[in-house]
């Protein structure tokens, strides 16, 4: 795969004009060349290329691109080979990376791994039905409560006392003592890995075995409890979570994940029907872990066991997982208990009421357990403080940091404003960062490019159609100017971050995927420019953003010089785009918030009648508050800059 860099070197040096100008004759109209549209037949020329803008445009069959877009259409290459011709063209050397697509060599290693691993995982397994194992290891399992079918279901093994058990079975089958070593089954003595521990698989998300843990079972304290298989190039400590490939429907089904600290704890809940549960294999929470429960449920629910020493050390993890805009609710265990040893003592059912009844949402829960410990003393009040606020500024919607806010000055006794105060400084330095890590992706994921959907111009027909589509304009246009000199936020960050609470409400489907491919930017610190949509490679998105910055309603040297309207009364929007920017975005926002009010004001009629659920109807009243709230600011800030 050609790397990113390469792909943005070629199309930043790239030039339209000159491109085009290989396959037919333009001439000079004002800014712009035209010529004879190339792509259907014309007598009169209406093929527009905008060298300021770096892209084509045809006014009769309404083709419009890039360079890129331009040979791929006209000479039929593919993406990949439209980058080649111009790196030819223009002599630039291409970096190539590897590939998410494996070349058939790759695959066939990657298959010999996970061969190799069930193989391992056959031979732990057969090792349970030995006298040995049988007394030993089963008989561990068997007193810790586990049953037959549950060994079964995670793969459960022993690996004997032996030097290289595994290793002669395994070379007697023919396996080579290469893929032993690849797959981490050896250790540096070309000897078994693994010896005189119970064996625990890990597994893929789609369920191969990938690697194994192997825990101890005497209580020699010289030897670490758990070894766990080295990184390999199919095990990635990472991105693994114990249990998942099992419980990954039910935590879609329950709408909840529930975290636990140890591979034991994941297999008593689950023998016990609560199925919503992995665990994070000791380490605390990786980005990509979280990503990958978000993947199945925008809810978590961590259970720390209960011993305070660790507990601050855990709420750091929290942070990771906030930061992707998950739900966190957290529970602690009674002291000196961990998942699998309280359910067993108090039983299934009450576990999960325990779980249920006493889980918190964990932005008050650090808010108190923090006070707990500053007591009276004011410095340590304003550090809790900070420190809270630095958690409250990771999570992304706007909406549900404003409530935080509220509720924690509260329980903290603080004024709300120097709070709010304090939060705004944290976001800034938050965007900050992001900022730094800037530079798009260029390839388009391969689901938007499955996800076609029809061309814009007939979709006018679902609410709020214009504000979105003004909204997207903008983003898409500006993409990449400076919105806030201060703090180096572009547009593109500036318009994310304010409609973040309301960005599940788009109704469009075309305006759907491009925001929804927005926010993925976003998450992964890539902050783009305009010529990344100009030059998308998915159909639609790349059509929008021709359209928009050529849009009628735009000033464009295009428009004003076709139709012969000049705009000297009023500054043109593209310099203006401050304002532009903001008005777009508190006109959108306005219209959803007018939705939101309504649909909590349907809700909470409904509500109202059902006499049994009066907290519920207690929070859609305070709910209509905050929202009536939000409204009443948005709409004062449009007054102050439609009269500025
Ligand atoms: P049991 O004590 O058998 O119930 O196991 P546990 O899963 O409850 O272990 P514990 O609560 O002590 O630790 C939680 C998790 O941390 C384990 O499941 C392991 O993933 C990990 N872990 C614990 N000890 C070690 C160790 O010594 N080395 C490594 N690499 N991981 C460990
Ligand atoms: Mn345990």
């Amino acid at each position: 795969m050609i790397s990113q860099k390469s792909v943005e070197e070629v199309l930043e040096t790239a030039r339209v004009e000159e491109v085009v100008s290989d396959y037919l004759t333009l001439k000079r109209r004002g800014v712009n060349l035209i010529g004879l549209c190339p792509f259907h037949n014309e007598k009169t020329p209406s093929f527009t290329v905008s060298p300021t803008k770096n892209i084509y445009k045809c006014f009769g069959c309404g083709k419009a691109g890039g360079s890129v877009q331009f040979l791929m259409e006209h000479d039929n290459l593919s993406f990949v080979e439209a980058i080649r011709t111009l790196a030819k063209k223009y002599n630039i050397q291409l970096e190539e990376t590897f590939s998410a697509t494996k070349s058939k060599e790759e695959i066939e290693k990657l298959e010999s791994l996970y061969i190799i691993n069930e193989f391992a995982q056959k031979y732990y397994r057969d090792q349970l039905d030995t006298d040995f194992g049988k007394s030993v290891a089963l008989g561990y399992f068997t007193q810790r409560g586990f049953r037959k079918e549950t060994l079964k279901a995670f793969g459960l093994g022993y690996a004997p006392n032996q030097k290289d058990g595994l290793l002669r079975l395994a070379q007697q089958k023919g396996y080579k003592i290469e893929k032993l070593r690849e797959a981490g089954l050896l250790n540096q003595y070309d000897t078994d890995f693994f010896r005189n521990r119970v064996i625990f698989s890990l597994y893929s998300i789609s369920g191969r075995v990938i690697g194994f843990a192997g825990r101890i079972l005497s209580a020699d304290a010289k030897a670490p409890k758990y070894i766990n298989t080295p990184e390999t190039e199919i095990y990635h400590k990472r991105k693994f979570l114990y249990g998942l490939h099992l419980t990954k429907e039910h935590i879609r089904r329950a709408k909840n994940c529930l975290i636990v600290e140890g591979y034991t704890d994941v297999m008593t809940l689950y023998q016990n029907d609560i199925r919503n549960v992995v665990a994070a294999s000791g380490t605390s929470l990786t980005e990509e872990q979280v990503r990958l429960i978000k993947r199945y449920s925008e809810n978590v629910t961590m259970i720390f066991d209960g011993d305070p020493a660790g507990l601050k050390a855990a709420l750091r993890a929290v942070d990771i997982v906030l930061a992707q805009g998950l739900n966190v609710r957290v529970v602690l265990l009674p002291e000196g208990e961990d998942p699998d040893g309280y359910l067993k003592s108090i039983g299934a059912e009450a576990f999960a009421d325990y779980i249920e009844s006493k889980s918190e949402d964990f932005i008050l829960f650090k808010t108190k357990l923090l006070l707990a410990d500053a007591e009276d003393n004011p410095l340590l009040k304003a550090q809790v403080a900070k420190d809270i606020v630095a958690s409250i500024a990771l999570i992304p919607a706007l909406l549900k940091r404003s409530i935080y806010v509220k509720e924690c000055a509260r329980l903290m006794g603080l004024d709300e404003i120097v709070l709010m105060q304090e939060l705004k400084t944290a976001i800034a330095t938050n965007l900050k960062k992001k900022k730094h890590l800037h530079s798009a992706g260029l390839q388009a994921d391969s689901d938007l490019k499955t996800r076609r959907s029809a061309p814009t111009q007939k979709k006018e027909t679902t609410t709020d159609y214009f504000q979105e589509k003004a909204l997207l304009e903008v983003l898409l246009k500006f993409t990449d100017k400076i919105y806030l000199e201060e703090d180096d936020i572009t547009v593109f960050q500036y318009v994310l971050e304010m409609i973040e609470d309301v960005k599940h409400t788009f109704n469009d489907p075309l305006f759907k995927k491009i925001i929804d491919h927005c926010y993925t930017l976003l998450d992964n610190n890539k902050v783009p420019n305009s010529a990344y949509f100009l030059n998308h490679e998915d159909k639609d998105i790349r059509q929008f953003a021709i359209e928009a910055s050529i849009s009628p309603y735009a000033y464009s040297e295009n428009w004003s010089e076709k139709f012969q309207i000049h705009m000297h009364s009023q500054k043109a929007p593209d310099e203006n785009y401050h304002k532009e920017t903001l008005r777009t975005v508190l006109r959108f926002k306005l219209r959803k918030f007018d939705h939101l009010i309504k649909q909590n004001q349907a809700t909470i009629a409904q509500t109202e009648s059902d006499a049994k659920d009066s907290d519920r109807l207690l929070t859609l009243l305070k709910l209509h508050k905050v929202l009536l709230e939000q409204r009443k600011i948005i709409s004062d800030r449009l007054g102050q800059i439609v009269l500025s």
